[in-house]
Order: C-alpha cells, then sequence, then structure tokens
C-alpha cells in the first residue's frame, strides 16, 4: 500500500451525469494505484540502485523519491498521451523525468534556507536524514537525471527530442519553476496584490503541471490544437491545485498531508487563503477548475480521464 492511501483513502468515484456542475466524477483509488505502481517500477529502473557508488547519494535520491508521493504529475503526462491517442509506454520516460523534478523542488524546497520544513511524504525530509549539502546534492542529482531519462523518449514528428527537452528545461528554468519560487521567497512578510499572487503560482506549481500534460501530448503526436487545449488546461489546473495546497495547509493536519500544516502562516507566505481568505480561496479553485475542463473541450470524450483528475485534484484532501 502506498503512503498516501495510508493517510487518507480516495473514494470510489461515482459519475453523477447530469449533474448541474461540471465538477461530476472523480478518478477512483485502484486508477491511481495502478498508474502509481506502474510509475514507481519505472522509475526503479531508470534510478542508479542504492548500492551505485557514491552509496550516499544514491540512497538520498531513492528516499526523497520512495517516499509515497501522488505522482500526479506522471499521472497527468500519462493520461495527456492517452487523450491525444497515444500509448502510456511511449510516455512513461517523460512521466519519470517529470517526477524527478518534482522531487527535486520539494528537497530544495523544504532546506532550511528556503521553507524549513522538517516532514515531507510523511517523513523527515531529505536534509534531516542526511544534511543539507547531501539534500542540495541529492537535489541536483535529481534534476540532472531527469533529462537523461527524458532523452530515452521514442519521440515521433512533428515532435523531436530536441522539442521536448527544451519543453522539460523551459518549465524547470529560471523563467518558470525557479521564477516562482525566487518570487515566493522574496513575497515572504510582505503586503502582496493577487496578480503578484497569481504569478508566483503560475510559475512555481502550474508551469511543472502544464509541461506534464503537454509532454504527454506530445508523446502522443497531439495536433497543435490539442497541444494548445493542454496548455490552457495545465495552466488553469495548475493554479487551482496550488490554492488547494494553500488551502490544506490551513484546514488539515500535518499528519494527513505527510508535512508540516500551518507552515504558510507562521512563515507569512504570500498564499490564496492569506489574500483571500479561505471562502473565496475554495471558490477560486472551483473556478479554475472549471476553466479546466472548459480547456479540454476540443478533445471531446477521450479526455474524460483528465476531466476526472482535475475533480480529484480539487476534492483531495492532502
Ligand atoms: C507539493 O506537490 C508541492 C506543490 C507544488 C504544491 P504534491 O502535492 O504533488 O506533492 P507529492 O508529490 O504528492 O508529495
Ligand atoms: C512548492 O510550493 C512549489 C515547488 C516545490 C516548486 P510549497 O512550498 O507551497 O509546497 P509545499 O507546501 O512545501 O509542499
Ligand atoms: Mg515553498
Ligand atoms: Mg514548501
Ligand atoms: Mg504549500
Amino acid at each position: 500500500m502506498l503512503a498516501g492511501e495510508e493517510r487518507c483513502p480516495i473514494e470510489i468515484s461515482i459519475a453523477q451525469p447530469g449533474a448541474a456542475s461540471q465538477i461530476r466524477g472523480t478518478v477512483d483509488r485502484r486508477y491511481l494505484a495502478t498508474r502509481q505502481q506502474e510509475v514507481d517500477r519505472a522509475l526503479d529502473r531508470f534510478l542508479p540502485k542504492a548500492s551505485t557508488k557514491p552509496i550516499t547519494i544514491h540512497k538520498a535520491m531513492r528516499y526523497s523519491l520512495f517516499a509515497g508521493g501522488k505522482r500526479l504529475r506522471p499521472i497527468l503526462c500519462l493520461a495527456a498521451a492517452e487523450a491525444c491517442g497515444g500509448l502510456t509506454k511511449s510516455a512513461l520516460p517523460l512521466a519519470c523525468a517529470l517526477e524527478c523534478i518534482h522531487t527535486y523542488s520539494l528537497i530544495h524546497d523544504d532546506l532550511p534556507s528556503m521553507d524549513n520544513d522538517d516532514f515531507r511524504r510523511g517523513r523527515p525530509t531529505c536534509h534531516k536524514i542526511f544534511g543539507d549539502g547531501i539534500a542540495i546534492l541529492a537535489g541536483d542529482a535529481l534534476l540532472t537525471i531527469a533529462f537523461e531519462i527524458a532523452a530515452e523518449a521514442e519521440v515521433r514528428p512533428p515532435y523531436d527530442l530536441r522539442s521536448v527537452l527544451r519543453e522539460l528545461a523551459l518549465a524547470a528554468g529560471s523563467r518558470k519553476l525557479i521564477a516562482g519560487q525566487v518570487a515566493d521567497l522574496e513575497a515572504e512578510g510582505k503586503p502582496i496584490d493577487r496578480a503578484q499572487l497569481r504569478y508566483i503560482h503560475k510559475n512555481k506549481t502550474a508551469a511543472l503541471l502544464t509541461a506534464s500534460v503537454r509532454l504527454g501530448a506530445m508523446s502522443g503526436n497531439g495536433t497543435a490544437a490539442q497541444l494548445v487545449a493542454m496548455s490552457k488546461f495545465g495552466r488553469a489546473l495548475g493554479l487551482a491545485f496550488q490554492v488547494i495546497d494553500d488551502i490544506l495547509d490551513v484546514t488539515q493536519t500535518s499528519e494527513k498531508l505527510g508535512k508540516s500544516a500551518g507552515k504558510d502562516a507562521a512563515a507569512h507566505k504570500a498564499t490564496y487563503p492569506s489574500v483571500l481568505g479561505l471562502e473565496r480561496s475554495r471558490a477560486e479553485a472551483s473556478r479554475l477548475t472549471r476553466q479546466a475542463h472548459e480547456a479540454l473541450r476540443p478533445l471531446g470524450a477521450r479526455a474524460e480521464t483528465l476531466r476526472a483528475l482535475a475533480n480529484y485534484l480539487l476534492e483531495r484532501e492532502y
């Protein structure tokens, strides 16, 4: 059983056709568990064994990577590939590369010089176990291996490996994910308006989620119109995702989250609840999820899993 499931079992979904809202069915726990296992097996194949020298770094990389993350970015990548008629097998290296980048960003995000968090994915943070130096290097190594893994992807025209690697590098780089993290740090303890908050969330979180669905679509040989739809979907979904993350920090326990709750207010972070309040933040997350659904319209019935995933992300409790 995955650590996440132990913390919070996911309700088996019952789709409600005809419900007034566009928020209908969600994915069931078997779907998520199967996908998580598929991704975990592939990551295990791609990562150097813990016994590979230098042992400390490979242990640290695996410690954080196999700590029971939800694997949402890889799952979205695989679902996007399917939505465009592609095979999940072809998208798997890209899905794994995305998870490595995400895990690196969490290791660094938790460092004392950043968010200073002691718990992540239900266990002590990487730097608490291995020390700051090895945690920094484990993050560096996960970011680097992401590109080695992505280079294994078989990409067919009109896409090529170059376009795929560029997509990944841009999302993770100083104009997207890192830009958001910089703005997040610089906004600590300062008054902030909605536009600045949106900038932080769009870059630190939505950029990698957008790349996840776009890379899935590229691997599935999606059309230009499908790629545009994925960009819109990823952006709205990614913003909703971070709004919910901010809300959960206020409303959930550390035990349920597998990371320290209540840290955002303590660190005077710029979050949706701090700027809009909880109720308006919830309304904003629902509005963004409806926007994400709207973006999928051109993909028709094939995008049903992506729609269900968007609903799951909105309704999640950790
Ligand atoms: C947490 O991401 C960090 C954010 C971008 C908000 P997840 O909630 O996807 O974390 P894991 O991968 O399940 O641990
Ligand atoms: C993290 O945002 C975003 C990235 C790691 C890029 P948060 O700082 O809100 O994530 P948590 O709450 O620590 O998981
Ligand atoms: Mg942070
Ligand atoms: Mg953090
Ligand atoms: Mg957070």
